[in-house]
Order: C-alpha cells, then structure tokens, then sequence
C-alpha cells in the first residue's frame, strides 16, 4: 500500500519545512561537480511541491540558500543564483496551472538584483493563487531573522508604540518573516545529516524532526507521504502526559 494512502486526511500538517541537503554528496557519487547536483534537485523540488498540494499541505517551506551559503567557492553561489532565475522563468506557469502561491524568506535584498526581480515576477503572477503556498528560504539564517525581529521591535519601544511588558510569543511571532504561516509540525532533513543549521529555530520550536539519507535530488513525493505519515503516528504532548491526551 502507498503511504498517500495511508495518511489520515484530516490530520496532515498545514505547514511542513524541508532542509533540503546532499546535492554535492550526490552529484559526486557519479563523479560530477557539485552544480549537477543542484540542477537534479530541482526534479525533487517539483516532485514534492506536487505532492504537497495533492495532500492538502497549506505551506511547504524549502531551505534553498542559507546565510552561511555564501562562503561557498563563488562559482557554486553563481551557479547556484543562475539556477534560481531559470527554474523560477521555467515553473512559474506550471505552479499557477497547479494553484501555488510564492513566499519568500531571508534577507531577500542580499540577492543579486535579477534574482530579487524574478521573484517579484512570479510572486506577483502567483498572487491569487489559492492552493499551496511555497515558502522559499533564500539567504535565511535563523539567528538573522532573529537579530531582525529584535532591532525592529526595539525600534518600536523606543518609538513608544511598543511597551517592553507587550513582548510575547505572539508578538515574537508577527515580527518574524513568517508572520503570516503557522509554524511547521514537520521539519525534514534529508541526506543524513542531523543538523538544523541555522533554520527556523524560533518557529520549530515544537515541531516534529524527520532525518532521512536519501539524498535530495533522489527525494520524491512518497518519500514526503513517508515522512508525514510517520509524523502522524507520533504522539504529540507539548508538556502534557500520554493519560492527559486520551482523556
Ligand atoms: C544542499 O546540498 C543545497 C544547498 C545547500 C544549496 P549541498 O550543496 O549542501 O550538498 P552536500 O551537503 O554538500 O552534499
Ligand atoms: C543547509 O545545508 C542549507 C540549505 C539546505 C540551503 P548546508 O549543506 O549548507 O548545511 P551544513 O553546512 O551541512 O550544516
Ligand atoms: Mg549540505
């Protein structure tokens, strides 16, 4: 039996996030650069944003480029940024065909200006969409945003709209790029590594953990039905006991 169905309907997560990790360790495996790892993710991508939408997952967030990213040899952070204008020109029709809105996170101003241009294209033309929404992490680092949300609600205070005892998790909440989501119940991480590398660490606060080998351009849309069902035979406390949940 296929694990889509398999899964409980009415309890997939409205919001899962992916740390999409191994495209060099695969690419190598044949003896090919890194880049052609990168290029073989994007079937991944297109796989398990399809199987997001079939199962009614209302926010998919992907971590495409990290703030630490950049160290990388520039060659690969070029590659990398080209790769992004063309599957972005390339998709964009086929994500409206299929209902898929855009989002964006991370310090979307750090992008080179034909990157920040594309997106806006397509986030504009996938705007009224009603479907999924894919949630991009592009130059995010957690401890970035983090820092963001601090230097803006300081801001405030000092602008007297803001009084220190109001800080709460709500308010943490809506000043951070993912304001308007809820936060993921599921964070998968593919190729083995079991690391969350500076990745919405506020956000998965409580969120199910699922690491998994395979590397990502091997990733598809039932190994995402895998780790959601797996999520769904988790028993979720939140502090409280096992007898508190049953009765
Ligand atoms: C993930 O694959 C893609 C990005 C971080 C952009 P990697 O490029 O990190 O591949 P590995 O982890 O070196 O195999
Ligand atoms: C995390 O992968 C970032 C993305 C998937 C975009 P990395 O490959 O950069 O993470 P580390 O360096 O192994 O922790
Ligand atoms: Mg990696």
């Amino acid at each position: 039996m296929l694990f889509k169905d398999k899964l409980i309907s009415d309890r997939i997560p409205k919001h899962v996030a992916i740390i999409m990790d191994g495209n060099g360790r695969w690419a190598a495996q044949s003896g090919n650069e890194r880049t052609f790892g990168h290029e073989h993710g994007v079937e991944a991508v297109r796989s398990v944003v399809a199987g997001a939408g079939e199962i009614g997952v209302q926010y998919l967030t992907l971590y495409a480029f990290s703030t630490e990213n950049w160290s990388r040899p520039k060659d690969e952070v070029d590659a990398l940024m080209g790769l992004l204008v063309q599957v972005i020109s390339d998709e964009t029709d086929e994500l409206q065909k299929s209902n898929v809105r855009l989002r964006v996170i991370g310090d979307i101003k750090s992008l080179p200006q034909n990157v920040q241009e594309k997106l806006a294209w397509s986030i504009e033309k996938l705007n009224s969409s009603t479907g999924l929404t894919l949630v991009l992490a592009l130059s995010y680092s957690s401890k970035w945003e983090i820092t963001e949300a601090v230097k803006r609600i300081a801001e405030q205070v000092k602008l007297g709209k803001i009084e220190p005892s109001e800080i709460d998790n709500e308010l943490m909440d809506r000043f951070m790029n993912t304001s308007e989501m809820p936060d993921p119940e599921l964070l998968i991480r593919t190729s083995g590594e079991c690391r969350i590398s500076n990745f919405l660490l506020w956000q998965i606060a409580y969120s199910e953990l699922y690491f998994t080998p395979k590397l990502w351009p091997d990733y598809r849309k039932e190994d995402l039905f895998e780790a959601i069902y797996d999520f769904q035979n988790r028993e979720r406390r939140f502090g409280k006991t096992s007898q508190q949940l049953v009765s």
